[in-house]
């Protein structure tokens, strides 16, 4: 895939899909560093020690001032900067009649503006060493709707337009950008969504029952697609939308 070498920036690596892709993109020979706003010390030791290179960085991707350093902090330790895999997230399963202004704000910028600091920091970077890729996770729910989940759909359906918008923008600098939105996957993200409702067993089903596999995504087959995407091997791709939702939307 050649992706030996390249250096790698995923966001939200500590658990579920970032966690997944940084362990593939490990295994591919990459050098990843781990960005999380928790502490992720443990998961890199677990990457370092099957061979692969791999750095920690504490980052709250909505903070401008936290993400320059993430940057500064890649450079510093491996030098150069090949790939950005904006993929940290957050959830909010509420009504826009009862989400606070506070919970709106918290989320848009953690899912909307956190992939616009990253990218921001990283196209320069990417500027200078002659190209690079971005991939952004979006969601399914970026490009329907769903119940109870206005404010998290409207910032996916951000983070879609976004990637087409920077797509346009920096093609002619050798860097591309695409998104996956994915269906269900089973992450912390998504159980603590099932276990908070109010019968979890039926949340359960009717998750997977909107599937035409009726059965929820391992965190691992959103992370081959991102694999995909940040390779050569989709070298004709930029401004595309990849979904893997398992068949929620082809109907
Ligand atoms: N799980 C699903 O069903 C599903 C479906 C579609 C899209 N997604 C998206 O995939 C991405 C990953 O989700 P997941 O399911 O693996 O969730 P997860 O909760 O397992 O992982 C998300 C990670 O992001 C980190 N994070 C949260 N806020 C942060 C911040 N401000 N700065 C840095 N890191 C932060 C968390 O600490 C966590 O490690 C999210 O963008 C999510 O919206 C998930």
């Amino acid at each position: 895939m050649k992706l030996k070498g390249k250096v790698i920036i995923i966001t939200g690596a500590k658990s579920g899909i970032g966690l997944a892709t940084a362990i593939r993109f490990a295994s591919e020979g990459a050098k990843v560093v781990v960005a999380d706003i928790k502490d992720a010390h443990q998961e890199v030791s677990e990457i370092t020690r099957r061979q692969a290179e791999a750095l920690f960085v504490q980052v709250d991707v909505s903070n401008g001032s936290q993400v320059a350093a993430l940057i500064e902090k890649t450079l510093a330790a491996f030098g150069r900067l090949d790939v950005l895999v904006n993929n940290a997230g957050i959830e909010l399963t509420k009504k826009i009649t009862e989400t606070t202004e506070a919970e709106w704000e918290h989320l848009m910028n953690v899912n909307l503006k956190g992939v616009f600091l990253c990218s921001k920091a990283a196209i320069p970077v990417m500027q200078r060493n002659g190209g690079g890729v971005i991939v952004n996770v979006a969601s399914e729910l970026g490009l329907v709707g769903g119940s109870e989940i206005a404010a998290y759909s409207a910032s996916k359906g951000g983070v879609v337009q976004l990637t087409k918008a920077m797509a346009i923008d920096h093609a002619g600098d050798g860097i591309r950008v695409n998104c996956v939105a994915p269906g269900p996957v089973s992450t912390p993200l998504l159980e603590a969504i099932i276990e908070n409702s109010s019968n979890p067993e039926q949340e359960r089903q009717s998750i997977v029952g909107k599937t035409l596999l009726k059965r929820l995504a391992r965190p691992e087959e959103i992370a081959n697609v991102i694999v995909f995407m940040a390779s050569d091997e989709s070298s004709y791709m930029t401004g595309s939308v990849v979904v893997v939702d398992g068949g929620w939307t082809a109907h």
